[in-house]
This record gives structure tokens, C-alpha cells and sequence, in this order.
């Protein structure tokens, strides 16, 4: 089974999770853009009343056309359930995202919510991340002191270009992207407070000790993960 009907299968899979009345998160990226498919069509189906915080200008308009009703965190500051994708995922299911630009308001959504639910396709799991560059999200103005600080926490930081206009990708927030290689990561919790205390920084697609669940399409099957730990308490 291809990559893509993976995708597919872990996308309509989430849709079935969703329960009449919830007020849901939706992440960003092809394997969402299924799951926010098959959502809306139970929607129509069976003429369940959700309603979801989109995590992009991606996910805002393909919730639009697929009929499912928009709200935001003025409204409802906790979530019920976060639905998102991946860029990598591991054992400890921690997470890296940020594949699409879209890192901020997906952590946004993935912390003020009750569970954060991630869909995935069988490339996707990996043993320990940071195969992939963490991406970085920076304010346009701290783009050369944050490049060089994470030069010196042994990155290598690249600034994301856009493909279809001139100079680097904007995010929806107005920021650029910096991919950041790292040869290892060994402790990623501190990895990621060391590069999110940098002035400029903005958020990092590192997302430690926030997904739930995870759901692999791995050769026609879901194969799921699920957290023992508790999610980091907002009260603290
Ligand atoms: C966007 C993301 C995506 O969830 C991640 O890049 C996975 O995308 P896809 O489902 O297209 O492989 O983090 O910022």
C-alpha cells in the first residue's frame, strides 16, 4: 500500500473518532486534509454539529468547503480533541512538525486541548527523531542572531524558500522558517526550551509530551500508539 492511501486510511479512521457536539483542533498538512474530507462528509451523513479550530489558512479553507462550522479559541479555550499529522513521530511519541510552516498555531491548538490525536503514514515512524530538520519559526527581525545561536547549540539552520515566489516562505503569522539539521537529538525536551527561550523565536516544531495517541497506516491496518503519561498540566 502506497504512502498516500495510508494517509487516507489513518484520515478516515480519525474522522470516525469525532463525537457529535465536540469542539475539535485541526492541524495541518495532505494527511489532515483526508481526515478534514471524510469529517465532512459525515457531517453531512449524519448531521453532526461540530465545531473546529483551524490550525491554518490551509486547514481554515478546506473546513469551509467541506461544510464543517469555524470557531476559535475566544470561544472555546479548551478543545476537545486535536486532530494533526506529522513529520516524524517516535516510540516516546514525541513528535516533529512544522512540514507545512504551520508549527505555531499547530502547537497552539495541540496543548489547549483534552487529547491530541496525530495521523501518520508508515514513513513516518521512526525510532529516535531528528531525521528531519526541526523547523523554526522567527520573527523576521531576530533571523540572523537566532540563525547564529543555533549554529552554536550545533544546528543547521537553513531559511525555508518559497516555491512559486521570490525569497523565503512567510508563515500565516507573518515569520520565516528556519529548518534546523541536528546530527543527533539527544534530549529533545531540553532542546527545545534552549532554542524556544531565544529572543525571535517564536515556536519550534519540536512537540514534546503532547500527543496522546498516534495513528499509523501502516499496509491496509491503523497500528495506534497511546501515551501512559499524563499531559503537561496548564495549571502549573
Ligand atoms: C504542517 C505539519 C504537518 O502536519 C506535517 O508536515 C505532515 O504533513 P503531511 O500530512 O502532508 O505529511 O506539521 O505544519
Amino acid at each position: 500500500m502506497s504512502f498516500e492511501l495510508e494517509k487516507e486510511l489513518v484520515g478516515k479512521h480519525a474522522a470516525e473518532l469525532v463525537e457529535d457536539g465536540q469542539v475539535i483542533g485541526v492541524g495541518s498538512g495532505t494527511t489532515v486534509s483526508y481526515f478534514i474530507k471524510h469529517l465532512g462528509a459525515r457531517c453531512r451523513r449524519e448531521g453532526l454539529k461540530i465545531l473546529a479550530v483551524p490550525s491554518s489558512y490551509q486547514s481554515y479553507f478546506e473546513l469551509i468547503k467541506a461544510g464543517v462550522a469555524l470557531t476559535t479559541l475566544d470561544e472555546y479555550d479548551t478543545l476537545d480533541l486535536t486532530i494533526d499529522g506529522a513529520d516524524e513521530v517516535d516510540e516516546d511519541l514525541n513528535l516533529i512538525k512544522g512540514g507545512g510552516g504551520a508549527l505555531t498555531q499547530e502547537k497552539i491548538i495541540g496543548t489547549y486541548t483534552k487529547k491530541l490525536i496525530i495521523l501518520v503514514d508508515s514513513s513516518k515512524f521512526v525510532k529516535r527523531i531528528g531525521g528531519a530538520p526541526i523547523p523554526v519559526e522567527v520573527l523576521p527581525k531576530a533571523l540572523s542572531p537566532v540563525y547564529k545561536k543555533i549554529e552554536s547549540f550545533g544546528g543547521k539552520p537553513e531559511v525555508r524558500m518559497a516555491k512559486r515566489k521570490l525569497g523565503p516562505v512567510v508563515t500565516d503569522n507573518g515569520n520565516f522558517i528556519l529548518d534546523c539539521k541536528f546530527e543527533e537529538i539527544i534530549d529533545p525536551e531540553s532542546l527545545n526550551t534552549r532554542i524556544k527561550m531565544l529572543p525571535g523565536v517564536v515556536e519550534t516544531g519540536l512537540f514534546i509530551g503532547l500527543a496522546d495517541r498516534i495513528l499509523i497506516g501502516k499496509e491496509g491496518a491503523v497500528i495506534e500508539k497511546v501515551k501512559e503519561r499524563a499531559r503537561p498540566d496548564l495549571n502549573r
